[in-house]
């Protein structure tokens, strides 16, 4: 299928299965024929954030009064009361505004698991195929950064930037790269599983959103269905041979990674509420205190967690942190 060039949106679009390493007999050579796979795809099936999105198409200009931004009913804040009393331009903005923060916050998530993926790539020898796709996932979240930013300008909303400090914090992560590779590929799930099964349910769901919102969304459900394959292989390969220390370590960090990084893909962000005034009790009925959006943040998560079953990380200490994270279904 041809994708490039300044495309509004692709017609026909059916995101890719999430392609991972099965449970056969040679695990290892599954592992290599996996990596072949998502490197060749990685040269046939790319985005460039500007030569494959139309941004100066007049389809694509970013309206803050456009009624599409307006958050539906079925969205955890767009059910309230509250969002649906206010004024047409400001239930617009809002949608607006918390996909131009979501799209930083992609930003900033994929600029530190970069960071990482440079540096677990560094210590490969040579022929390493995961050398060669954490180079291309590197690659592809670039473009993603690009895009997502390059849609943040344009919106012209306000989403403050992060500090220094974040920056220096976040360090500790990258350093995962070399130090826990599996602590590493375990953030990167935690960031791209829960935004992965937004944008496919709204896709699933026949988004009636602008069109370069979802051309965006194209663009990152085909390139994630890589990254995610490529960490869920990783950890399925390599935690079993973790000591018993390094397991621990993990299955406790786990459901806070997790727990962190939902919160930061689904609920709004600080500055969303102060901007808005949304008053407490709001945010608690969408979010805090809301079944169904428990229900959805436990659904993004059902993949991440089958897999920590599977790897033995969901101890009897474990799924108690799980659950007062509120990751566990019912
Ligand atoms: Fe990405
Ligand atoms: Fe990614």
């Amino acid at each position: 299928m041809s994708t490039q060039g300044n495309v509004i949106l692709e017609q026909n679009f059916t995101p890719p299965d999430e392609d991972s390493l099965g449970v056969g007999p040679d695990p290892e050579a599954e592992y290599q024929e996996l990596l072949k796979r998502i490197c060749a795809a990685s040269v046939t099936r790319r985005f460039e954030a500007y030569r494959d999105i139309a941004w100066d198409d007049p389809e694509m200009r970013v309206d803050p009064d456009d009624s599409r931004w307006e958050l539906s009913e079925d969205h955890p804040l767009g059910a309230t009361g509250w969002y649906q009393s206010q004024p047409a331009g400001i239930r617009s903005r809002i949608g607006l505004n918390l996909s131009a923060g979501f799209c930083y916050t992609g930003r900033i998530f994929e600029g530190i698991l970069s960071r990482g993926l440079l540096r677990f790539a560094a210590t490969q020898p040579h022929n390493s195929l995961e050398y060669r796709f954490a180079y291309h996932e590197v690659i592809e979240e670039a473009h993603h950064s690009l895009m997502f930013q390059e849609f943040v300008n344009r919106s012209g909303m306000p989403v403050p930037v992060v500090d220094d400090e974040f920056v220096q914090g976040s360090s500790g992560v990258a350093e995962f790269g070399t130090t826990f590779p599996e602590m590493l590929f375990i953030y990167a799930l935690g960031g791209e599983d829960p935004i992965d099964y937004v944008q496919r349910e709204d896709h699933r769901k026949g988004s009636t959103r602008p069109p370069l919102i979802q051309r965006i969304s194209q663009i990152h459900i085909v390139e994630e269905a890589r990254h995610v394959a490529f960490a869920r292989s990783y950890l399925r390969l390599n935690v079993p041979k973790l000591n018993d220390e390094r397991r621990t370590e993990m299955s406790l960090a786990v459901p806070v990674i997790l727990g962190e990084m939902s919160k930061r893909m689904m609920q709004p962000p600080e500055h969303i509420i102060t901007t808005y005034d949304i008053p407490q009790d709001v945010i608690d009925e969408a979010f805090t205190n809301n079944p169904v959006h428990r229900h959805v943040v436990v659904a993004s998560l059902a993949k991440v967690r089958d897999l920590c079953e599977e790897l033995g990380l969901m101890t009897t200490e474990a799924r108690e942190l799980w659950r007062q994270a509120g990751l566990l279904p019912d």
